[in-house]
């Protein structure tokens, strides 16, 4: 039984003060809810400041993005050291908007997983096709390839602590969401191809959100498919009760 994550995304949002008072809201409604996971990955800046105003709560850190190498002359970049130095638990990994506006490469993609990794930081692999590509039916094709070379070379036990995000870009930040059915065959699929590549056992384990225009009025529905451990919410993830919201509904799966 894989246990619900709910992942909040905040994108390039909140000031320190907009982050801290965001955290403190969240920390009050989300609380009581040990049948789910609840992370939290606000701007690098706001790290430092959530990570004091969560303390005691259920909620976890995470950040958005990091850098492959652990330090050295990379200006500008923020290394898995130093965001484990933050007590981040989790990463996002390839986003599309990283993959669209800073060109991240699957083979780029596949050294930041390794060196989340090997930081012991939980990493969250986003995954999914242009609208373009669904209409070509090239669904499934842009999932393996991008599966395939995001995971290449990592050993099973660094694999048991991946999460996949399946985020079909055609429905980040659009308010056109896919169906929970659309959703859960490409779940089964990337599962499939999880215990291809390493083993049945740990392809059962690991978990598979789907992200991509997730709010109140859609989540339980999506949650509700068997293939759909959670979810990664970005707008939605703003406003302190649309998001406790979509953790309550992946609470009463
Ligand atoms: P959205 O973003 O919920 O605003 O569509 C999801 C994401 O980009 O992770």
């Amino acid at each position: 039984m894989r246990k619900p994550l709910i992942v909040g995304n905040w994108k390039m949002n909140n000031s320190i003060a907009e982050s801290v008072d965001l955290a403190e809201k969240l920390k009050k409604v989300i609380k009581d809810m040990a049948g789910v996971d609840v992370v939290v990955t606000p701007p690098f800046t706001a790290l430092g400041s959530v990570r004091n105003a969560i303390k005691g709560s259920i909620i976890k850190l995470g950040a958005q993005n990091l850098f492959w190498e652990d330090k050295g002359a990379y200006t500008g970049e923020v290394s898995p050291l130093m965001i484990r130095d933050l007590d981040c638990e989790y990463v996002i990994i390839g986003h599309s908007e990283r993959r669209e506006y800073f060109k991240e490469s699957d083979e780029i993609v596949n050294k930041k997983i390794k060196a989340a990794l090997r930081n012991k930081l939980k990493a969250i692999v986003c995954v999914g096709e242009s609208l373009k590509e669904r209409e070509e039916n090239k669904t499934m094709q842009v999932i393996e390839s991008q599966i395939k070379k995001g995971l290449q070379g990592l050993s099973l036990s660094e694999a048991k602590e991946l999460i996949i995000a399946y985020e079909p870009v055609w429905a980040i930040g659009t308010g056109r969401n896919a169906t929970p059915a659309q959703a859960n065959e490409v779940h089964a699929y990337i599962r499939k191809l999880l215990s291809q590549i390493l083993n049945e056992g740990i392809a059962s384990n690991i978990k598979i959100l789907y992200g991509g225009s997730v709010k109140p009025s859609n989540s339980a529905e999506l949650m509700s498919e068997k293939e759909i451990d959670g979810a990664l919410v970005g707008g939605a993830s703003l406003e302190a009760e649309s998001f406790a919201q979509i953790v309550r509904s992946a609470c009463m799966v």
